[in-house]
């Protein structure tokens, strides 16, 4: 008998897949196909019928629901088993709320909550539809339906080894009923918002994996596989030789207290475009931060496998750039380092100098994420690109400032702000605006070296941002600050889970496609 995981390895659609502990890296997710149709004509075991809250049901279903049980509300789910020859025999019903006020979150979200009751019934396919005539329709109805179906669906199981079948079922394909006219649009945004939902599903991935299981080498080995999956990404590792040899300070010095050897990665898409614009993604790629020698005291550290994830955004972004094929020049660089408390590791009142050859007074080892960012930035401004967009969760003063709802964006070009936070807006992955004054950059300056990683904690998610722009000369450049979005213990939206949320993948995807569009 072959092992349930080499089965699942023999299973893969896409022909191939990766192993590591056993464990396939590569999923083979759920299909979303678009024909021509209706869910109230579809003998479908499984249907998926989104309903507007001030329109009644039609008489084939009036009979099956008290209307006081279903109104239609957002998000609102009610099963119906309709009993009538030519309809679904389980018909799960998702309220929109009213019709003006539909838009793609509000699809994104139905779709999210409906995909999940309709799994419990254990088929390998579901017919899907919604209503006519809504404000959101054509290519825009067809990726949010795309991704909220996909981010709905996703479940981290990879280390759950006692689920029953029904537990572990898994939805095979969906199919979305549209009519003809609308066929071919909505079958563009459907194939869109699938590359888009599995960007985020690979980002929220790579997070959830446990820190022991992606040190900076894996999460390097994580990259080169993303660049034979997605051959027009190429892909190149520097280790510590090469960190040394070429005098990446600001990754060194964080690595140092670890076993696992630090590394930089760089992900390149669109080198050979011609007249396209070239944007440097920066992510921090920390794979597990203990604090350092100044450690995390309480339950500060349970969490901080997710320390990776603006790495984690810049591959799912990456990764949508290119299965997209947009006219960009994009590359992503990611400084991945362990911070962990040794007899080698950086202390409080180290100098250290990285690439750019400026010095950082290291005042608290646990502000390590603008240390690693430094060398990171840096390196970028070597493609000479129109904007730099850097991914990080870097401090939990993010938290305190926007809550769970908005990643903190910092910038020192307007125009790019402006950009990333319509892009936010429309792709539901919303930032929002802090100052990066000078007088926030003079709260950095340090007496002994050029800058110093600790000045708060007043304006901590600030004082950060302004560290991080010394480092990224004069290109434009943003900071996304994504503490707070990243790791959700308690999910907000029905498309998230608890644990990762792939934040900034589809803010950084959108804003791209709106750059070249
Ligand atoms: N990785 C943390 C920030 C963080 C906190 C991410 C909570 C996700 C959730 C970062 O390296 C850190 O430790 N920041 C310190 C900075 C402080 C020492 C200036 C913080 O926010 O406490
Ligand atoms: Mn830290
Ligand atoms: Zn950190």
């Amino acid at each position: 008998m072959i092992s349930p995981a080499f089965a699942h390895l023999a299973l893969n659609s896409v022909g191939y897949a990766v192993a590591y502990c056993g464990i396939p890296f590569w999923r083979n997710d759920m299909k979303i196909e678009v024909s021509v149709g209706s869910v109230l004509e579809s003998a479908a075991s499984v249907g998926i019928l989104g309903w507007l809250g001030d329109t009644d049901l039609p008489d084939s279903l009036a009979s099956s629901v008290e209307a006081a049980d279903f109104t239609g509300k957002p998000n609102q789910t009610v099963v119906v088993y309709p009993r009538t020859e030519g309809l679904p025999t389980r018909l799960v019903l998702v309220g929109l709320g009213e019709a003006d006020k539909v838009d793609g979150e509000r699809i994104r979200q139905a779709a999210a909550s409906a995909i999940r009751v309709a799994r419990g019934f254990g088929e390998a396919t579901v017919a899907m539809g919604l209503p006519e005539g809504l404000v959101v329709a054509g290519a825009e109805l067809g990726e949010a339906v795309a991704v909220g179906l996909l981010l709905g669906n996703y479940r981290f199981l990879r280390y759950r080894t006692n689920l029953s079948d029904a537990e572990s079922h898994e939805i095979e394909a969906v199919e979305v009923l549209v009519g003809a006219t609308e066929l071919d649009a909505v079958s563009g945004g459907v194939a869109t918002g699938t590359i888009v939902g599995n960007g985020v599903v690979f980002a929220r991935d790579l997070v959830n994996t446990p820190g022991a299981e992606k040190t900076p080498p894996q999460l390097a080995q994580r990259a080169v596989e993303l660049g034979e999956q997605v051959p027009s990404i190429s892909v190149t590792v520097l280790d510590e030789n090469e960190l040394e040899a070429q005098g990446f300070g600001g990754v060194l010095a964080v690595g140092k207290g670890s076993d696992s050897p630090p590394r930089f990665i760089i992900m390149e898409y669109g080198a050979d475009l011609e007249g396209v614009p070239t944007v440097c993604l920066v992510g921090k790629g920390l794979t597990f931060d203990s604090g350092g020698l100044n450690i995390k005291v309480g339950d500060f550290m349970t969490n901080m496998k997710n320390d990776m994830g603006g790495g984690a955004a810049v591959y799912g972004a990456m990764k949508v750039a290119a299965e997209l094929q947009l006219p960009v020049h994009l590359v992503g660089l990611v400084p991945s380092a362990e911070n962990m408390p040794s007899g080698r590791s950086f202390r409080p009142g180290d100098v250290v100098t990285t690439l750019s050859g400026s010095t950082i007074e290291v005042l608290n080892t646990d502000a390590e994420g603008r240390v690693i960012l430094s060398d990171g930035l840096h390196y970028a401004q070597r493609y000479n690109p129109a904007a730099i967009v850097e991914l990080s969760t870097l401090t939990g003063a993010a938290i305190i400032a926007l809550a769970h709802h908005a990643t903190g964006l910092m910038s020192t070009d307007q125009s790019l702000a402006d950009a990333l936070l319509a892009a936010g807006e429309s792709a539901g992955d919303r930032a929002w605006q802090l100052p990066l004054w000078e007088e926030y950059r003079e709260m950095v300056k340090s007496e002994i070296a050029d800058v110093k990683n600790l000045a708060g904690p007043a304006g901590g998610s600030i004082t950060a941002g302004a560290f991080l722009a010394h480092f990224a000369g004069d290109v434009p450049f943003a900071h996304l600050d994504i503490a707070a979005t990243g790791w959700l213990d308690k999910p907000v939206k029905p498309y998230q889970a608890a644990g990762a949320t792939g934040a900034g993948v589809r803010l950084v995807a959108q804003y791209l496609r709106d750059l070249v569009g």
